[in-house]
């Protein structure tokens, strides 16, 4: 594995309220960890600061790569991607919403089509390249935002409630998405969700945070 994250002690409040209080986390492996909590509880701000696309009031976030330190630079947060429950789509095909990442890292047309096409067709939306993004289902848009954001190859991917608003259908395609990018193994993923059975079906552990920590049941 070439990623890691530790992160240690992590404080964050909102106007006065705490939401972390110290929570700690390591990853030590490839795979997939799935963080439970109550609503309120701070999952998303965990996802976001662990992102790196929010800073937190006190603590430590480490990436690591081969016993090295990396530097919080546009380098790492180009191998970190957050997808969120409801993602914004552009006002363009679905081709384009998922080529966009890689047109503006210079891919050649060519390169960039074949990896497009190839991950519309992982997640299922292969069919429905020339259609206007606006128009998709929200299960549809949901597995947009994930191929938009695998598109990349990001080696950590944090997926916040990947498969809430979408029916049983979209549910098991999601998971199934999921479950093939593990077996890929390149890929560590911290996702967050509702649902119990979900995380076990997913995770190769389970996190909850509870009280702005982070505890493994
Ligand atoms: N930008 C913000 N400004 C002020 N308060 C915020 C902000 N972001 C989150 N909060 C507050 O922080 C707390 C934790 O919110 P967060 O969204 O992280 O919880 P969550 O565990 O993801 O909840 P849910 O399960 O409902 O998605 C909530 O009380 C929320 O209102
Ligand atoms: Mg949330």
């Amino acid at each position: 594995m070439s990623l890691l994250l530790k992160i240690s002690d992590i404080r964050k409040a909102y106007n006065g309220s705490p939401v972390l209080q110290g929570a700690s986390f390591s990853c030590d492996e490839n795979g997939i960890y799935a963080l439970m909590g109550d609503n309120g509880s701070g999952k998303s701000t965990f996802l976001r600061v662990c992102a790196l696309l929010e800073p937190c009031d006190q603590g430590e976030i480490v990436y690591l790569s081969h016993g090295l330190i990396l530097p919080h630079d546009i380098e790492l947060r180009r191998r970190i991607t957050l997808v969120l429950p409801k993602i914004g789509v552009f006002n363009t095909t679905v081709f384009n919403n998922v080529a966009y990442g890689l047109k503006i890292r210079g891919l050649e047309r060519a390169a960039i089509r074949d990896r497009v096409n190839r991950m519309l067709d992982f997640v299922g939306l292969g069919h429905k390249k020339k259609q206007a993004a606006l128009t998709l289902s929200s299960g549809e848009t949901q597995r947009l935002g994930i191929a938009r954001a695998l598109v990349i190859n990001p080696e950590m991917l944090f997926l916040d409630e990947p498969a809430a608003f979408v029916d049983v259908r979209n549910r098991e395609i999601i998971e199934e998405i999921i479950l093939n990018l593990k077996k890929e193994g390149r890929t560590t993923i911290i996702l967050t969700t509702h649902n119990r059975q979900q995380a076990e079906r997913l995770a190769d552990r389970l996190l909850i945070l509870m009280k702005g920590r982070i505890t493994i049941p």
